[in-house]
């Protein structure tokens, strides 16, 4: 709805020129600090794991931590690391991604997910889709399915939405 809409965008900050010049990072920091905003953010997630009828949420590191653990006790389902290679102390799954300039790798604990789990994947930025577009890679590598992707953020100007189409395979993508 529309008054969610406004107070999640109303703290979430723009700071310009970071990481690097030209770029306007956008901070969720205050949103985290604000318990009324984190809760409904929460409460909205958690929403949508009841309808998509969610076993598991899968967060991508690192902020996608913050906001999908709370969602997994509220839902009273399991939370499952997605995470940076080389951080997951048992055997893994990889996928590997395009950066900009180069590219990234990310892991799941192989074992994490049991064949038809139903897995909602959330994180806090969707901004060019390659690192969700890895992490559906990696569910459905893992046998489960994907029940959809939720951000709270997304950057339509980097046409994430279209990379990720053809990965989603019908999963809804639910911006926040
Ligand atoms: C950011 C953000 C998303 C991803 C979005 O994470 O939290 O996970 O980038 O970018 P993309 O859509 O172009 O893949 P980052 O890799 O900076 O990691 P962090 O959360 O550990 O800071
Ligand atoms: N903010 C937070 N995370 C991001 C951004 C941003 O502007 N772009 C890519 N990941």
């Amino acid at each position: 709805p529309a008054e969610l809409r406004e107070l999640l965008l109303s703290r979430i900050s723009d700071v310009p020129d970071y990481p690097q010049p030209g770029v306007v990072f956008k901070d969720i920091t205050p949103l985290l600090a604000d318990p009324t905003a984190f809760r409904a953010l929460t409460d909205a997630f958690v929403d949508l794991c009841e309808r998509f009828r969610v076993d598991k949420v899968v967060g991508l590191e690192a902020r996608g931590f913050i906001l999908a653990a709370p969602v997994a006790v509220a839902a009273g389902v399991g939370f499952v690391p997605v995470r940076k290679a080389g951080k997951l102390p048992g055997a893994t799954l990889g996928q590997a991604y395009e950066l900009e300039y180069g590219t990234a790798e990310i892991e799941i604990h192989a074992g994490a997910l049991a064949p038809g789990d139903r897995v909602l994947v959330i994180d806090d930025v969707l901004a060019t889709g390659g690192t969700a577009d890895a992490s559906l890679q990696l569910i459905r590598r893992a046998g489960a399915e994907v029940a959809g992707l939720a951000v709270l953020l997304e950057l339509g100007f980097l046409d994430g939405r279209q990379r990720l189409e053809p990965g989603l395979k019908g999963a809804p993508l639910e911006a926040l």
